[in-house]
């Protein structure tokens, strides 16, 4: 499975810095989040399908240009998954975005499907599945399953996500070999309450503000 993580740059580490930290404020875990799943968005646009594309400039130039070559659409693991809809929203317009309600049981850990909504033609699209945790990796495999119930080719899903752990990875890894996955930081295990450790908590609370 192509693994892609950011560089771990002084600057990546300082946006980091920010979100992990305790007593971040919430408007500032938004802010920089933010900036961060830009990033990673960023990232997941170089590895999509382009074809050359030649445009004229204004001043009667060619320039050999390149635009995408498929049509694509994002999916967002609902709740924690929207927090990444705003970014992608400031570098793409127009496009369609399906919902996968999927929770964990607080107790076992595990993922429980309650809803799914994907436009008609997903099957043609290329998928931006938005999930910023990976812990046990349960809910990501739950729903990479529902996207290829409904006809999208493994290849064609890049998993955008913010954190994962390295049991879900491996999880992941072996359950869909061809998926492609882009993350900003690759932890260093599970605790025993499956949270990334060092982690940054409950992301879907911080971002939304319901800690
Ligand atoms: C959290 C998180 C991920 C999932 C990761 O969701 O947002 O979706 O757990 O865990 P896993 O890899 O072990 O399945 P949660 O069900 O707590 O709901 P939320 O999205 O509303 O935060
Ligand atoms: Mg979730």
């Amino acid at each position: 499975m192509p693994v892609h993580v950011l560089n771990q740059t002084k600057s990546l580490k300082a946006i980091h810095s920010v979100i992990r930290h305790r007593d971040t404020s919430h408007s500032l875990f938004v802010f920089q989040a933010n900036r961060l799943i830009r990033l990673i968005l960023e990232k997941c646009f170089e590895l999509l399908p382009y074809r050359p594309y030649e445009v004229r400039t204004p001043i009667g130039e060619l320039y050999e240009g390149q635009q995408f070559s498929k049509p694509l659409c994002a999916v967002s693991v609902v709740r924690a998954g929207e927090s990444m809809e705003y970014a992608l929203s400031s570098i793409l317009a127009g496009f369609p975005i399906g919902k996968i309600l999927i929770q964990r049981n607080k107790v076992t850990k595990l993922p429980h499907l309650y809803y799914a909504a994907f436009p008609e033609d997903i099957a043609d699209r290329y998928v931006l599945l938005l999930e910023p945790m990976l812990a046990t990796g349960g809910s990501a495999i739950m729903a990479v399953r529902e996207l290829l119930e409904r006809g999208v080719p493994e290849h064609n899903i890049i998993f955008a996500n913010v954190l994962t752990s390295p049991e879900g990875l491996a999880r992941l890894e072996s359950t869909y070999p061809n998926l492609t996955i882009v993350t900003s930081s690759v932890e260093k295990r599970l605790n025993e309450e499956a949270f990334m450790v060092p982690g940054i908590g409950d992301f879907g609370d911080r971002y939304f503000g319901t800690t």
